[in-house]
């Protein structure tokens, strides 16, 4: 008899376990782009920023550690190669910023934070000399999750 209850109790865990809990998400709501995940669609066009360096206002910082945007056209500044970084020239500014002129660039980037963090160098840190690497350039492009984070 206790066998049966026992074997009756499991078939009604088993049941309620596979019962959906909520409702199936659609696929159009799973990715970014609000499609069916079957559809492959383009990215909306956007246009890379044209202003020249000292052109237009900064935008607004959001964040004083999160790399700031270029907001300026990086038209002839790219590639940056080993021999050739155009970011370097102009931001390779001392301090302190004056209206219009390049941002120096901060102390943070003249430390090597793997094998001495705490001493300023003289030249910019290896891995910072890849500058489009952490700064992205400005562009039209809507984003596309938006963020509401404020400092
Ligand atoms: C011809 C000189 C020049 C070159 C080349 C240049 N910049 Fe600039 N950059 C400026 C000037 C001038 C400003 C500041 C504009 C202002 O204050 O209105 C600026 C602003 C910035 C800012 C914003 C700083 C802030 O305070 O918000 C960043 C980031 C930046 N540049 C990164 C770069 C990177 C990365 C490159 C290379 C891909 C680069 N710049 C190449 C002149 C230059
Ligand atoms: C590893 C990521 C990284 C790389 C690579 C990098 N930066 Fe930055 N940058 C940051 C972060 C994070 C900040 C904000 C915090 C700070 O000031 O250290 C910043 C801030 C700046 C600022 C604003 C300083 C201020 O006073 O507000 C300038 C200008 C700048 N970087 C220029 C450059 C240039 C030029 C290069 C290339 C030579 C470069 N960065 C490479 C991450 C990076």
């Amino acid at each position: 008899m206790s066998r049966l209850i026992l074997s009756l109790t499991l078939s009604a865990l088993s049941l309620s376990a596979s019962k959906p809990q909520s409702k199936p998400i659609p696929d159009r709501n799973l990715g970014l782009s609000r499609t069916s995940v079957f559809e492959v669609p383009s990215p909306p066009a956007y246009q890379d920023e044209a202003s020249g360096p000292g052109e237009k206002p900064l935008p607004k910082r959001i964040n004083r550690e999160y790399p700031p945007v270029i907001p300026h056209s990086l038209a002839d500044c790219l590639p940056i190669t080993r021999g050739s970084n155009l970011c370097l020239e102009c931001h390779s500014v001392p301090g302190p910023k004056k209206k219009g002129e390049p941002t120096p660039i901060p102390a943070s980037h003249f430390m090597d934070l793997r094998r001495a963090p705490e001493v300023k160098g003289k030249e910019v840190a290896g891995t910072r000399y890849v500058c489009i690497s952490c700064h992205v350039p400005r562009t039209d492009a809507p984003p596309a999750v938006g963020n509401g984070f404020r400092n």
